[in-house]
């Protein structure tokens, strides 16, 4: 299945919300998509370009998981597989991406969004990069990029990221920015593995990938993508990017970050934009899930791990919500220990026991309420590095306090105080004549 595919089944599920009406890219797209959040929407008469623009592709695990015809608890046990058995992509000597090659691109004729009032510019958000550096390989990853000429991008480049660390070691990073990828490889791009690690390959397990070479650069880019700008990263030019609204719907500030050159653009003769609202549901589905294998495969190196939920309370970032299978009394605080060595931005950890549903943030809460004691059952990690997406970090540094929390109960007999109560069982049959929903 590809991008294109899975919109045609939605259509047919009648699951698509097609938007006929014309409409801009500016601000107008964006709002449509906030408002009709989960729901896809593909909007057909852009005013500003002939090209359609569809978005809220997935907005929850349920999506992604029907995608790969998945339950969603087979996501992060088949997520982690994948980058555990990672296989080469199939290279193919034609594809949909090059039915049509742009030698001299103006960024004006995309559908670029411009999202908020305040945001320094029009702004690729679903972009996934292919760099490639002759000792690690190649590498997959999102960058934002804001359009500032028509053929220039600001594109932001966190401290630490792998491609970070090709760009200050080349100076200059040729790069193909694909636009309107299948969910085997938006995964894959968000998933952070070591360098070296060639994330295409872990998209190719999720489902088998065509690849091809790109047009003027030496990389290659997935063949059904809906687009591809390729040009060259400069380390030493740069340019100011931002504002721009992020994962935990604040304004992020402006910095100066690295130029992206735009040198050539191919697409599908009737290619479809990707939009990805910031802040969005996709936005943080993109950036929590694919943390969840790597917190998951961490902790259960310590402990009897369970089940990880990246909560949309903490963006889908900063807070990870932990279940074990406590069999020492030391299980909680170990777990805490390797969940933060599994996402190294998470800024709080909450462990929890099986019987603690932790996608139900009342549950969570229940647990922080009964089973924990702030002197015996909390770390405070005191100045440590985290999130620049957390407006409550240090600016400039992203030093910040994490803190983890032990819900757990404790063990064997003394666990009993700590046991929620069965309410007794009853069929309101007998009591009443007839049960209608509606009425109580
Ligand atoms: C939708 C989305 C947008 C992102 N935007 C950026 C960005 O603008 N800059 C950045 O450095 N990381 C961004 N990220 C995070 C990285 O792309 C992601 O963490 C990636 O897995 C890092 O890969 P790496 O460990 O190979 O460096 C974004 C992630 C997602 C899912």
């Amino acid at each position: 299945m590809s991008f294109r595919t899975y919109i045609e089944r939605l259509a047919v599920r009648q699951d698509l919300v097609t938007i006929i009406e014309p409409i801009s890219t500016r601000y107008e797209m964006a709002a449509v998509l906030k408002e009709m959040e989960p729901r896809p929407v593909l909007f057909e008469n852009p005013h500003e370009t002939q090209f359609r623009v569809l978005g809220n592709l997935f907005p929850n695990k349920a999506t992604f998981a029907d995608y790969f015809n998945l339950s969603v608890e087979e996501i992060i046990p088949t997520l982690s597989a994948a980058i555990e058995q990672r296989s080469p992509p199939r290279v193919v000597p034609e594809a949909p991406c090059q039915e049509v090659v742009v030698t001299n691109p103006n960024l004006d004729q995309l559908p670029i969004l411009r999202h908020f009032e305040n945001d320094g510019g029009r702004y690729i958000t679903s972009g996934v990069v292919v760099a490639k550096h002759p000792q690690y390989g190649q590498n997959l990853d999102f960058h934002r990029c804001m359009q500032f000429s028509n053929n220039e991008m600001a594109m932001r480049v966190v401290e630490g990221r792998n491609f970070d660390t090709f760009l200050k070691d080349l100076k200059m990073v040729d790069i193909a920015v694909c636009v309107g990828c299948a969910p085997n490889v938006l995964a894959a791009a968000a998933t952070s593995v070591e360098i070296g690690i060639d994330e295409l390959e872990i998209a190719n397990t999720l489902e088998p990938l065509d690849v091809v070479q790109a047009k003027s650069v030496d990389l290659y880019v997935p063949a059904e993508a809906e687009f591809v700008l390729e040009g060259t990263v400069y380390f030493k030019r740069k340019h100011a990017e931002g504002p721009f609204v992020d994962l935990t719907e604040t304004q992020d500030v402006i910095r100066q970050e690295p130029v992206f050159e735009v040198k050539t653009i191919t697409h599908r003769w009737d290619a479809i934009w990707q939009a990805l609202l910031p802040g969005g549901m996709e936005h943080k589905l993109l950036m929590g899930m694919p943390r969840e294998p790597t917190i998951f495969n961490s902790v259960n190196q310590v402990v009897r791990c369970l089940d990880v939920n990246v909560s949309p309370g903490g963006s889908s970032w900063l807070h990870a919500i932990v279940q074990i299978e406590k069999q020492d009394p030391e299980d909680g605080m170990k777990a805490i220990q390797a969940a933060f060595e599994g996402h190294s931005s998470c800024k709080h950890v909450f462990v929890v026991d099986k019987d603690i549903d932790i996608y139900n943030p009342l549950e969570v809460e229940w647990a922080l309420a009964t089973r924990f004691q702030g002197n015996v059952d909390m770390v405070v990690k005191d100045r440590e590095r985290g999130s620049s997406l957390d407006p409550s970090g240090e600016l400039g540094t992203h030093q910040t306090t994490k803190i983890g929390f032990d819900l757990t109960k404790p063990l064997g007999e003394e666990s009993k105080p700590f046991e929620k109560v069965e309410y007794p069982q009853i069929d309101l049959g007998k009591f009443m004549k007839e049960i209608d929903e509606g009425t109580i």
